[in-house]
């Protein structure tokens, strides 16, 4: 892919059943790790990878998402008046200015292959990344989207993150089979969708985040649905491969935590405490007390 990426898309049209009942009204995406929901942290690390276009796949319930990066009036006002410049600053820093946000609906969830086919209209025919924000990744550096950007772009190819994951859990991922190019990157040979250990040919599974070509829309909307009845981009991307021959398998540096269960959402919360000096010393007073 010769172009730099300037496109991302958030699909954030699940359920997210493993949080109810919060998510009866709350999307999963704006429950917060302490003081930013995790769609604030996708959205840093696009504009950090130099994206200016933010393409957020929804659906009916979750206005809160758009109501998020919407300009406040009153409360900014408020804060204007009152003399509190910092936390205007935050209000009106959720969204630099020079990035658009553009909204499109999933009228039914379908499957990620699918909510991600719902941003063609928007995309078009151009590299662009995909954020799914329930995978929060952390990097003192470069974003990892970032670092797939510059991979994807040097290597005209797509790049899909993996990580190694522990060999009893295969069946919750995608699965990859690869060829080392480096330390961090491999040839990917083929996919395989959440293989029981016993089946699966490695341990390096497939998180969320992808740089691909536009062509994958093409490919999306030639895909039947697959697991479940949804439409998978685990099967786009294996029709890619197969056309194109090449696409990279990319171990990014960062700390993944995966805020889709509770169990995730509560390591990030507490790793994110520990940057800071005040809270790192209340967690470590509670644990002790714990
Ligand atoms: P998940 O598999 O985590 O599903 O989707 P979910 O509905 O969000 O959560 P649970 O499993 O019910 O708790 C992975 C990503 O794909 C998006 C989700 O919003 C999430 O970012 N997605 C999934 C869609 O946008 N549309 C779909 O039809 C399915």
């Amino acid at each position: 892919m010769t172009k730099p990426l300037r496109k991302v898309v958030f699909p954030v049209a699940g359920l997210g059943t493993r949080f109810l009942p919060a998510t009866k009204v709350v999307a999963k995406e704006m429950l917060p790790v302490l003081d930013k929901p995790l769609i604030q942290y996708a959205v840093d690390e696009a504009v950090d990878a130099g994206a200016d276009t933010l393409v957020f796949v929804t659906n009916r319930y979750k206005h809160a998402i758009a109501d998020y990066f919407d300009k406040a009036y009153e409360l900014e006002a408020k804060l204007e008046e009152k003399g509190k410049d910092e936390l205007l600053a935050l209000v009106q820093g959720t969204l630099p200015a020079n990035v658009r946000a553009i909204f499109v609906t999933q009228p039914e969830a379908h499957g990620l292959g699918h909510a991600v086919l719902c941003a063609k209209p928007v995309v078009g025919n151009e590299p662009f990344g995909i954020i799914l924000p329930d995978d929060l990744i952390w990097n003192r550096g470069k974003g990892a989207l970032g670092q797939m950007a510059a991979l994807a772009e040097s290597e005209h190819a797509g790049v899909i993150a993996v990580e190694e994951v522990p060999h009893d859990q295969t069946d919750k991922y995608g699965i990859v089979d690869a060829e080392p190019v480096d330390q961090r990157s491999a040839r990917i040979r083929y996919m395989v969708e959440k293989p029981k250990p016993a089946d699966a040919p490695s341990n390096l599974a497939v998180v969320g985040r992808y740089v691909l070509p536009g062509r994958i829309f093409e490919l999306l909307e030639q895909t039947e649905p697959g697991a479940g009845g949804e439409i998978q981009l685990t099967d786009a991307i294996e029709a890619l491969l197969m056309e194109q021959g090449k696409v990279l398998a990319y171990r990014f540096e960062g700390t993944r935590f995966d805020c889709g269960n509770k169990a995730g959402l509560v390591r990030a919360t507490m790793h994110m405490a520990m940057q800071d000096r005040q809270l790192a010393a209340v967690v470590r007073d509670f644990a002790a007390q714990l």
